[in-house]
């Protein structure tokens, strides 16, 4: 999960090292948000190295990635420990001076915070006033401990230990996960895809030269990832066969992870073949060849005294697996077949006239063609995708537009042609 750990300016920002470390062992993707004041206490570098991750206070560092506004959307959950009086009273009063406090006006995610402060400062009426508004929109604030603060004095205001925090900021987030999942599962079985089984194929596959080197491609594997939570929120069962992508598995998905065309083909093939596949969609950038030779060693940079020649890669050709699946279509239980173009055009043609034979090449039932370059589609979140059908000279044209939007326009198109 995507953590935003905030952590305010109050001498238990030390504690908040041992959150942060229980959650990052815990499997979150933690990203550590202090205020100015906090870094007088705890240095940007421990943060940095503790979470691995940038660490930033501000809106105005790197700019062109929006901070202010995507660590809060992105998350899901944001933890603040410590909550000084003065964070309090910001996040009550909507106030987004900071990093911090523009992602606490931006997450839609649960909020929890743990305050920290000196008696006084948490029983004063502003601060029990702050929380009661927060707690009234559903902020979880959790009870400060009592006991020794930073003098001699002792009381209510102490930061409870980190494994408790951790523990209630953890329970906060199965029991949003476990709403999500029952509001999900409601509005899946009124979609479109209700009863279908749908596989969709994710990412660039792998091809080993050795046991460090491979062949591979640009794919991210966000377009397929995309297609497969749009399938399960129009109500099908989703297989996603994912070749090395680095995104989270979409919520109620299958996920089965295959590195090589071949491993692909297989996992594609006997989810096919078992029978019931509604649907296949073929995302995947699949490698067209692979080394012929695999070397059990890593290949050695000299081949020996004086022989500093470079090796020649022999490749051999991969199986194309949409061509496949197309090849043995007929029987009752064909599955509706989406391939994917990835074209940048070149000297005989452009995009669209590529696609068009590509369409007819692969005799699959949809063509999604996409233009890609280097700064193109691959890995970046907005696209524009052309949708062609055998049969018909319409093209639908989306974009650009994020994956998720392509993805829903690709089931408006599949969906209401399926037997
Ligand atoms: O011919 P091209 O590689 O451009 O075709 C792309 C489409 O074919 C994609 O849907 C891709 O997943 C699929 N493909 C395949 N097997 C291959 C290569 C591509 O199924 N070996």
């Amino acid at each position: 999960m995507r953590v935003v750990l905030g952590v305010a300016g109050g001498i238990a920002a030390y504690k908040a090292c041992s959150v942060l470390r229980l959650l990052t062992e815990a499997g979150h993707q933690v990203t550590v948000v202090p205020t100015a004041a906090a870094l007088h206490f705890v240095g940007a570098a421990t943060w940095e190295a503790l979470s691995g991750r940038p660490v930033s206070s501000e809106v105005w560092d790197d700019v062109p990635a929006v901070p202010h506004v995507r660590l809060g959307q992105g998350a899901d959950l944001v933890l603040v420990a410590p909550a000084t009086a003065d964070l309090l009273a910001q996040a009550a009063h909507g106030l987004a001076g900071d990093l911090l406090t523009n992602t606490l006006l931006t997450a839609r995610c649960p909020v929890v915070l743990a305050p920290a402060m000196h008696t006084e400062m948490w029983t004063h009426p502003a601060t029990v006033d702050n929380v009661a508004t927060l707690r009234s929109r559903g902020v979880h604030v959790i009870e400060p401990a009592p006991g020794r603060l930073t003098g001699a004095d002792t009381g209510p205001g102490r930061l409870p230990e980190p494994d408790d925090i951790v523990a209630q900021a953890l329970q906060v987030l199965a029991e949003q996960e476990a709403s999500d999942t029952a509001a999900g599962a409601a509005t899946a079985a009124e979609g479109d895809l209700a009863g279908r089984h749908v596989v969709v194929t994710a990412g660039g596959t792998r091809e080993p030269l050795d046991p460090v080197r491979f062949l591979g491609n640009r794919s991210s594997g966000k377009q397929g990832y995309a297609v497969a939570a749009a399938a399960r929120r129009r109500g099908a069962q989703v297989t996603l066969v994912s070749a090395n992508v680095s995104l989270s598995a979409p919520q109620g998905v299958e996920v089965l992870e295959v590195g090589t065309a071949r491993e692909l083909e297989e996992q594609v093939r006997g989810l096919v073949g078992a029978g019931g596949v509604d649907v296949v969609v073929m995302a995947a950038a699949v490698a067209d060849f692979r080394p012929a030779h695999y070397t059990d060693a890593k290949i050695k940079k000299t081949h020996g005294e004086g022989d500093d020649s470079a090796p020649t890669l022999e490749l051999v050709r991969n199986p194309d697996i949409l061509a496949g699946l197309v090849a043995t279509r007929g029987g009752a239980s064909t599955p509706y077949l989406v391939g994917f173009a990835a074209e940048t055009g070149d000297a005989t043609g452009d995009v669209l006239s590529l696609a068009w034979a590509k369409l007819e090449r692969k005799g699959c039932d949809l063509l999604v063609a996409n233009e890609v370059g280097v700064d193109k589609t691959f890995g970046q979140d907005d696209t524009t995708v052309h949708l062609l059908r055998p049969g018909t000279s319409e093209v639908v044209s989306v974009g650009p537009a994020t994956k998720d939007h392509v993805a829903d326009a690709i089931w408006a198109v599949v969906a209401p042609a399926l037997p």
